[in-house]
């Protein structure tokens, strides 16, 4: 029997930083990439971080059981508002900066030392959205969503 000829991609695929990047710009940021099981994170709180092509996000079940994504970083100075890939954050988000809090869907909650700052429109400055689908409880983000214009 005559061996059988094998397609695989050749040796430099696997690390060429060109091939990367355009994987990323035409496949990854493009479609629904999945990140997770909703069963994931059960309870109100509890959520798990997402990151690719440089983007970052964090996806928690919020106080009346919807799930949502937001991007993770933090308004004030940019800082990652959660470091740990999953866990449970009990009734908020609080950014390990400087403490700004964010509630479970998004908004601004309390500003640490508020009077310091000038006026600040709390419903300006919650986490950005991003875009989140399940379908058959599989959990699937949009990346590309994520980008920070
Ligand atoms: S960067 Fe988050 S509170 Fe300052």
């Amino acid at each position: 029997m005559a061996p059988v000829a094998m397609a695989c991609l050749p040796a430099w695929t696997y690390n060429n930083d060109e091939l990367t990047e355009l994987e990323m710009e035409q496949i990854f940021l493009r479609n629904w990439v999945f990140v997770g099981h909703v069963s994931d994170i059960p309870n109100s709180g509890d959520y798990l971080c997402f990151g690719m092509a440089n983007e970052r996000a964090v996806i928690v079940r919020d106080r009346e059981g919807q799930v949502r994504a937001f991007h993770n970083i933090c308004r004030h100075r940019a800082s990652r508002v959660v470091a740990e890939e999953k866990g449970h954050c009990g009734n908020s988000f609080i950014c390990p900066f400087h403490g700004w809090s964010y509630n479970l869907d998004g908004t601004l909650e309390n500003i640490p030392k508020a009077a310091s700052f000038p006026e600040i429109d709390k419903q300006q400055f919650g986490l950005k959205a991003g875009s989140l689908k399940a379908e058959n409880e599989r959990m699937q983000a949009q990346a590309k969503v994520f980008a920070v214009g």
